[in-house]
Parts: structure tokens; C-alpha cells; sequence
């Protein structure tokens, strides 16, 4: 129902950029007394299907947080077990995503990333450069201090070189330094599993962003969720600190 009416109804709003906190993979297979993995495994997929919802419904850009600075802190089994699924994830995707028109893009510390998965990121980024219908952007190793301090290290040593001066920095300017350089800010942020927190995602670029908050765990999230939140999204009056144009006629 919602479906069809964000298909037919082109006054609709439909997010450019939708960004995605995958949240309860390890809730979710505990819940089933499956190994963590498992929801990992699981959490993959829902990746996938939220790639086709997006393409379905025309979101242009799409973020995923699929491993972040601080996840560098859990036990070495589950860490290998998710780069694993990326990894798989990287090698069976990339010519499917490519043909159905989707750029791939890495946003993060890739230094912390084992040499194949940066080779596969590298070619699937390559190859899919051209690609205009979605992009998905995965967050992996990323952390939105970590990406502001390098964007500022960046910053001064262009100073240091005499290629900027102080009075040239901006919020444009600075945004161009940013890993998500280019992209747009996300529209809409949906976080899953009933958490209310930012946990380091792309702090400066959600400065605007509605916020949708799912109970569902990410494993289960489907097309369903995924129309639901959007549906949430079109209901909401994006004001960006103005004031509300309504008002001001109706003073
Ligand atoms: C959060 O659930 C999820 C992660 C830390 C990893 C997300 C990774 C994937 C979905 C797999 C690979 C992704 C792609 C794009 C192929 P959690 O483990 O923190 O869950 P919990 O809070 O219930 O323990």
C-alpha cells in the first residue's frame, strides 16, 4: 500500500541521500541462539535488499555504516567474520551492482583494511565509476572524528604549502576535504533495533537530516521497513532553521 503510493505519487518526497545505521545483527541471532555471525550473515542480506529498495523507489545515494572505527574493538573472530562477509560481499556483488547501473564508493580508514579487500574495493570502485543510478557509499573503518581530524590535517598542510590561506576556509571548503566530498548530505538517517544514537556516523554531514528510528532489527528489515521510513520521511516539514514559509502567510 504505502509501496504503491510512493511509486504513483510523484509530489512525494523520495530522499536523494538515505544513510543506514545497520543495527542488531548480534540481537538478532541471539535471539534465534544462532551465532553472531549468523546476524552478520543475515545483516548482509538486508544490505542487498535495502540496494534494490533504493533503486526502486529513486533514492540517488546510499550510505551504508557497515563497520566503524570503534567495531576495531571487538573480540579478532567476529571482526574477521564481518570483514569475511565483505569480502564475499566485494566479490560477488560488484558485476551485479555494476550491471544494474550502481557506483560503488568506500568512505573510511582504508589503511586499516587487509591488502585484498582494498585491492577489491579499488577495482569495484574503478569499475563502477561511470555508473549513475545509485551510489552506494559503505562506511568501513569509518569514524566521523576521525574523518574531521584528517579533513583538517588535510586542511593545514595545503596551508603549509601556501595553497590556501586562513580566510579562504568555509563550510564549502571544508566539506570538500570530507571523505563524502561531492555527495550530498543524507536527507534521511535510519538507524535500526530501537537505538538512539549517532555512535560517530557522519556527524557533520547529519547536521540537517531527518532522523527515523526503527524497533526492528537490521537482519529483519525489508522492503516493508524500508517503505515505512520513507513514508515517515515525506510526512516530515524540513525547515533547515528557517522559519516555516506556511507561517509566515498565515501572520
Ligand atoms: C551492527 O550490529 C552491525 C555491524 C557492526 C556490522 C554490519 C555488517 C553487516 C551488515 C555485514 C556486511 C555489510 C555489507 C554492506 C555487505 P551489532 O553487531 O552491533 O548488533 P547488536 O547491537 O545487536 O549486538
Amino acid at each position: 500500500m504505502i509501496a504503491e503510493l510512493l511509486i504513483e505519487n510523484d509530489k512525494l518526497d523520495i530522499p536523494c541521500h538515505l544513510a543506514i545505521i545497520m543495527d542488531g545483527n548480534g540481537r538478532w541471532a541471539k535471539s534465534k541462539g544462532l551465532p553472531r555471525v549468523a546476524g552478520h550473515r543475515k545483516g548482509a542480506e538486508a544490505a542487498r535488499s535495502a540496494v534494490e529498495s533504493s533503486i526502486k523507489y529513486g533514492v540517488r545515494y546510499l550510505t551504508l555504516y557497515s563497520f566503524s572505527s570503534e567495531n576495531w574493538r571487538r573480540p579478532i573472530g567476529e571482526i574477521n567474520d564481518i570483514m569475511g562477509l565483505l569480502r564475499e560481499y566485494l566479490l560477488n556483488q560488484i558485476n551485479e551492482l555494476d550491471s544494474n547501473g550502481v557506483r560503488l564508493r568506500v568512505i573510511g580508514e582504508r589503511d586499516n583494511l587487509d591488502q585484498d579487500i582494498k585491492i577489491l574495493i579499488e577495482e569495484g570502485e574503478k569499475s563502477t565509476k561511470s555508473n549513475t543510478k545509485l551510489d552506494l557509499i559503505i562506511a568501513l573503518s569509518y569514524g566521523s572524528r576521525a574523518e574531521i581530524v584528517n579533513a583538517t590535517k588535510r586542511i593545514l598542510n595545503n596551508f603549509d604549502l601556501g595553497l590556501i590561506k586562513p580566510n579562504d576556509l568555509s563550510e564549502v571548503l571544508f566539506e570538500s576535504y570530507l571523505d563524502t566530498a561531492g555527495i550530498p548530505n543524507p536527507d534521511l538517517l535510519i538507524r535500526t533495533s530501537g537505538e538512539k544514537r549517532l555512535s560517530n556516523f557522519l556527524l557533520w554531514q547529519l547536521a540537517y537530516t531527518e532522523l527515523v528510528f526503527s524497533e526492528v532489527l537490521w537482519p529483519d528489515f525489508g522492503e516493508p521497513n524500508f517503505t515505512d521510513a520513507l513514508y515517515e520521511f515525506t510526512q516530515r516539514e524540513r525547515r533547515f532553521g528557517e522559519i516555516n514559509s506556511l507561517r509566515i502567510d498565515e501572520n
